[in-house]
């Protein structure tokens, strides 16, 4: 009797909890750096792969097609990156380089509602209906109202970990007395000067976006989406590259779930051939990684730090891969390999590779620290001060300022990290804290994807914190209450004390 067989087996897939017929997700990534998309798309490509159509709107359209993700690119954003860059690297203070993030992303969010892919595939009428949104959390706030406007539940993705205003969106705090935001400066919070200049730059930040921000994004969004007047914060989820052995822990409500180190391929894969052979020329010795990552152009470095970098290299036994992005750099030793592109990850995974020297990117030092290798810091942008900092005080590397550096100081800081067991021992322990836990992060964001598109939209996990404004949240009204009440009765005290005085004057 085949045919009751397979009826059973049809109802069995139809009501079984976990089944779930192919959806419509829409993946929102248009920033133009990297890290940003090549951070979910293994987790978009996973999707993809188990049956789920994927629209993904990027600058890095795929090379290869993949089954089931259909890029829609959005190429323009390159067009006034470097400008951005350069003027968050020249920006004098807090505020303006908060003016520059905020105009920025304003630019980029219109820049992509206005794209012509995005307009026919996504915003005209005629489009199916998504069932799922996976956005970046960078800033992008009118996205969300694009998300709000398509009536389909969003997860939000965070790259760099979290700050207040991803915080806000899920109504989770990160107390300020002992937690640092990304993309602050660095500061020492266990001295009260440094929370002092915490608090200072959170508040301008802050400030800076409610004051002068959230009236342009609203005026924006209102051009694209008329029916929408607030600022959704209608998250379903939120995904964060961030896990209690790559940071300091961190309390989250229930729908924010750490997942670093969601890009790491956990099969590396053998290397090519000629990289192979110069890794195991290295002998003993073993071999350094060097790269700045992709935001910072090793060729336009000045002269003379190039020289500090290459006679440096020149002297040491071991040998050196560099990434670097031009096809040659005179004056480089033997001991010198030099490309535009290595795969970074299988060359972290090589046993011979002794030693990571890095820009202090959130991917990469995950990956270093997956792979239970020490690191040289040269943090330059963004949050690589922040967690280069934190690679140093783990005991993982150590951390030198490439501008003003020494070739001495070079010299001894790579013999520092090579010869002392400490480094290499913590990056051990470290990698295998890391590594221990009931589920990869892979598997812990399809889980929880599958979760939010089975509960439609799982808004029962939202804390009731995240509809609250600042003074409910605080509970500022009835702390003010009291002070109220604190108040009065000092000033009856007093008048009746001055009163009593007065008697007997
Ligand atoms: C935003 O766009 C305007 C107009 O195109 C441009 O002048 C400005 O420099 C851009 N701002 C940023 C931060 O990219
Ligand atoms: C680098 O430092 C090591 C250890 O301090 C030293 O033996 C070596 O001579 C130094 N190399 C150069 C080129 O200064």
């Amino acid at each position: 009797m085949p045919s009751i067989k397979m009826l059973w087996i049809f109802l069995l897939v139809c009501f079984h909890p976990g089944y779930l017929e192919s959806s419509r997700i829409l993946a929102l990534f248009p920033i133009p750096s990297p890290s940003h998309y090549f951070f979910v798309l293994p987790y978009l490509k996973s999707l993809a792969s188990m049956g789920h159509e994927i629209f993904s709107v990027n600058p890095y359209p795929l090379k290869e097609p993949v089954k089931n993700i259909y890029d829609v690119p959005v190429p323009e954003v390159f067009e006034n990156f470097d400008e951005f860059v350069k003027r968050v690297l020249t920006s004098k203070n807090t505020w303006q380089s908060n003016d520059v993030f905020n105009e920025y992303s304003l630019n980029l969010t219109d820049t992509v509602l206005n794209n012509e892919g995005v307009r026919r595939e996504i915003l005209s009428p005629k489009s199916a209906p998504f069932d799922l949104i996976i956005a970046d959390l960078w800033r992008i706030d009118a996205l969300c109202g694009l998300a709000a406007h398509l009536e389909a539940p969003i997860i939000g993705v965070a790259p760099y970990g979290t700050d207040w205003k991803i915080d806000e969106l899920v109504g989770n705090s990160s107390p300020n007395s002992y937690l640092q935001s990304p993309y602050s400066h660095f500061h020492d919070l266990e001295t009260y000067r440094g929370r002092l200049a915490q608090f200072v730059e959170q508040s301008i930040s802050w400030i800076n976006y409610k004051w002068r921000h959230v009236e342009k994004l609203k005026a924006l969004q209102k051009k694209y989406f008329p029916n929408i007047a607030k600022i959704p914060r209608n998250f379903a989820l939120v995904l964060v590259n961030q896990h209690f052995t790559l940071g300091p822990p961190r309390p989250y409500v229930p729908n924010m779930i750490e997942v670093g180190g969601l890009h790491v391929d956990q099969n590396p894969k053998p290397l090519p051939k000629e990289l192979e052979d110069f890794i195991q020329g290295a002998g003993d010795a073993g071999v350094i990684y060097f790269s700045l990552g992709t935001n910072v152009k090793s060729k336009s470095l000045s002269e003379d730090r190039r020289n500090v970098l290459l006679n440096t290299f020149a002297n040491l036994p071991q040998r050196v891969l560099w990434k670097f992005d031009d096809e040659q750099l005179p004056g480089t030793s033997a001991n010198v390999f030099i490309s535009k592109w290595f795969p970074q990850q299988d060359i972290l995974a090589h046993p011979q590779v002794k030693l990571f020297i890095t820009h202090g990117g959130l991917l990469s030092t995950i990956e270093s620290i997956h792979h239970a290798k020490p690191m040289l810091g040269m943090p330059c942008l963004f949050d690589q001060f922040r967690n280069m900092e934190h690679v140093q005080r783990l005991g993982l590397g150590l951390t030198l300022n490439l501008q003003e550096m020494t070739a001495e100081e070079f010299n001894s800081t790579i013999v520092r990290l090579l010869t002392e067991k400490s480094f290499d021992v913590i990056a051990k322990t470290t990698a295998a804290r890391y590594r221990d836990k009931p589920m990869g992060p892979m598997e812990t964001a399809i889980w929880w994807t599958h979760y939010v598109l089975r509960h439609k939209g799982a808004a029962h996990m939202s804390v009731a914190g995240k509809e609250l404004d600042f003074f409910i949240y605080h509970s500022l009204d009835v702390l003010g209450t009291f002070l109220l009440a604190f108040l009065v009765t000092l000033g009856i005290l007093s008048i009746f004390i001055f009163k009593t005085l007065k008697r007997f004057k």
